[in-house]
């Protein structure tokens, strides 16, 4: 039976229902906490007995984890009435399915985000242990992909950190926009029963309170983000592992067999994290969409926001679990890398800046260098020792300034 089946005489057709029905049992629990919440004010407001308010709390501990959701179901939210039984009836005083999914919605979020920091955590920082350990294996930088300054590879994993730490705030950014509460706005505008305000941060506005789905266009922004970056990673180590580069040994433990060629080992789990990107982006974007025009306050379009966010939920986790596994085992091969930064080019703006320090315009020494370069007799300074910037020292000083930030 629907919610509001008192109002029609006939059930809708079964295609309809299908096509009605929200796939969302992944919000029980958080459906439940704030079901919880409403319980309160109802007993707070008189309109549920001591009694009454014990049942409610005792069902939802049960809901909660043991909950199923039926196909006469319409979402998590008629589940949680039906399961409730006859207290059941008496619940949905002075809310609305409007406040409560926006509510058990804003849950859901801020414990992704959650979630998302500490698995952001945990990888960066194994990838720090990796520089650290690298701290002093030269390898050559790269821009355009060709060859271009001597740097080392713990400088290099670094910038992978930089950019896990600023996916780190953006998550706690959208975990704080998740923070304030709809409840309370009910359909559109409140109710007019006597009911203490819900605790916590309140939205100010009642139409705001159930048309915003902002917050989780933040999550799915955090998401994209991380996902673009680890793509970024994901497409290093496909590179890196080639024997056209060599830099490194993929641990079998990340890795993959080919069905049909018998020598091949496969970096799929970087190309998966490399693939993955597209459909976080796609998420985002395709949120924006959904929402860009609707006009105020609840439309059912916004049940549409529930499926990339599971799904952001899921690639989140799996993407950054299996690449700490990737990283962590990966085996650098330094003979290729030091034979790599052994290319006297990769110090050809290291002789002209030599020049430059001893008082020729830049821009003559680039000309004397690129012309040295172009006829075949560039070669690269004597010393064995020269400048590698930033140094392993530099390496060491910023892996145990990221760990303060990290916490770790
Ligand atoms: N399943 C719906 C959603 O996710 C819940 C809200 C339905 N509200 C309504 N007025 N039909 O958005």
């Amino acid at each position: 039976m629907t919610l509001w089946s008192g109002r029609v005489d006939t059930e809708v057709a079964q295609a309809v229902w299908n096509f009605l029905r929200a796939d969302d049992a992944e919000l029980l629990q958080y459906d439940c906490l704030a079901t919880r919440v409403h319980a309160r004010r109802l007993h707070e407001g008189g309109l549920l007995s001591d009694s009454e308010l014990a049942d409610v709390e005792t069902a939802l501990d049960w809901i909660a984890v043991e909950g199923g959701t039926e196909p006469d179901d319409e979402d998590v939210h008629s589940t949680i009435e039906r399961l409730l039984g006859t207290v059941g009836r008496k619940i949905h005083a002075g809310r609305s399915r409007n406040d409560q999914v926006a509510a058990a919605l804003r849950l859901y979020v801020a414990d992704a985000c959650l979630e998302a920091v500490t698995a952001i955590r945990s990888f960066a920082v194994s990838v720090l242990a990796r520089a650290e350990e690298e701290a002093e294996t030269p390898m050559p930088g790269y821009t355009h992909l060709q060859r271009a300054q001597p740097i080392t590879l713990g400088h290099h994993l670094l910038a992978w950190v930089e950019m896990l730490e600023r996916d780190r705030d953006r998550f706690r950014f959208a975990a704080e926009a998740a923070r304030p509460w709809p409840l309370g706005a009910g359909a559109i505008a409140g109710s007019t029963l006597d009911l203490p305000p819900p605790p916590g941060a309140q939205l100010r506005n009642s139409l705001d309170a159930v048309g915003d789905r902002d917050f989780a266009l933040d999550y799915l922004y955090a998401s994209a983000m991380l996902a673009t970056h680890l793509s970024r990673v994901g497409e290093e180590i496909v590179l890196w592992c080639t024997s056209e580069f060599g830099f490194v040994r993929l641990p079998e433990e990340a890795a993959t067999g080919s069905s049909m060629m018998p020598q091949k080992l496969n970096p799929d789990v970087a190309e998966l994290a490399r693939g993955k990107g597209g459909a976080a982006i796609g998420r985002l974007t395709g949120l924006l969409a959904t929402i860009k025009g609707l006009p105020l306050a609840y439309n059912r379009d916004l049940q549409e926001d529930k499926e990339p966010v599971f799904a952001a939920r899921r690639d989140v986790r799996t993407t950054l679990g299996a690449l700490e596994v990737l990283v962590g085992g990966i085996e650098f091969d330094h003979e290729r890398l030091a034979a790599a930064c052994n290319d006297p080019l990769v110090s050809a703006t290291d002789l002209a800046e030599a020049m430059v320090a001893e008082g020729i315009p830049f821009r003559d020494a680039h000309e004397h260098v690129a012309a040295q370069v172009r006829d075949g007799t560039f070669e690269a300074p004597e010393s064995p020792s020269r400048r590698v910037a930033p140094g392993p020292a530099d390496v060491h000083a910023a892996v145990a300034e990221a760990r303060t930030r990290f916490d770790a």
